[in-house]
């Protein structure tokens, strides 16, 4: 069906921020409000795929008929992404995943004794490259590129890297676009070397895109 392009899809998205604590009361995060990926797991439904939403810490309600499956740390967002990737048709990685989380996870409240204080950070996982290092032909792997700079040698080095199907590129800098707005302005770019530059947009209508790029590149491979 014309109006159903993900009929009989499973479409796994992450979305929002990753929160790392440091102390009881203490911790990392980004400026991710989850609009984005909501928007896409919100149109996807509507095209007919089984959405589930793997999501960090937001505060706006999940779209009706979608399965949440709620995280905090990146470790947790791995686990969760993991275990649903084998039945999966199509994974988005619209969260904003911390890089680093504290190396030690203080038990106790950190007192303020010294001038001075060095917290030591550890990589987190990188799970959009663990998914595309594991994914197999037929799933369909779509990232996003958070950039303040050198937006498109940095959104197709990631794409590469990654081994990914498509990436989203997001000039962070740009008023209107990236964290926390209504609406957003991206670039999508496939592997060969083909892009789609998108206006200024709600969320909501740069979601709708998305899904439409995925239901045509999806029926041109069968
Ligand atoms: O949530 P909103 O307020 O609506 O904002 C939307 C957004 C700006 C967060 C979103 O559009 C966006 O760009 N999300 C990706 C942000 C990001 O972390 O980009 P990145 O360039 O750091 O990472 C590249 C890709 O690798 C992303 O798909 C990311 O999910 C993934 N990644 C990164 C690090 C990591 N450890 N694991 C990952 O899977």
């Amino acid at each position: 069906e014309a109006s159903k392009p993900l009929a009989g899809k499973k479409l796994l998205i992450t979305a929002g921020p990753t929160v790392e604590p440091i102390d009881p009361v203490r911790y990392m995060s980004n400026h991710s409000s989850g609009k984005m990926g909501y928007a896409i797991a919100e149109q996807a439904k509507k095209a007919g795929a089984e959405v589930v939403l793997v999501s960090g810490p937001v505060t706006i309600p999940p779209p009706k008929g979608v399965k949440v499956i709620e995280v905090k740390q990146a470790t947790e967002m791995m686990d969760a992404v993991m275990n649903e990737l084998a039945t999966s048709d199509i994974i988005i990685k619209s969260a904003a995943v911390a890089d680093y989380r504290s190396k030690v996870v203080f038990d106790e409240k950190i007192k303020k004794n010294s001038e001075e204080l060095i917290l030591e950070l550890k990589k987190n996982p990188d799970i959009a490259a663990e998914v595309g290092r594991v994914k197999r032909p037929d799933q369909m792997l779509i990232g996003f590129a958070a950039e303040t700079e050198q937006v498109e040698q940095y959104a197709k080095g990631k794409l590469e890297r990654k081994n990914m199907d498509l990436i989203i590129a997001n000039d962070v800098t740009k008023p209107g676009a990236g964290f926390g707005t209504d609406t957003n302005i991206v670039t999508i770019y496939d592997r060969d070397g083909d892009k789609i530059e998108l206006p200024q947009l709600s969320k909501q209508e740069v979601a709708r895109h998305i899904v439409q790029v995925i239901g045509e590149r999806l029926h041109a491979r069968t």
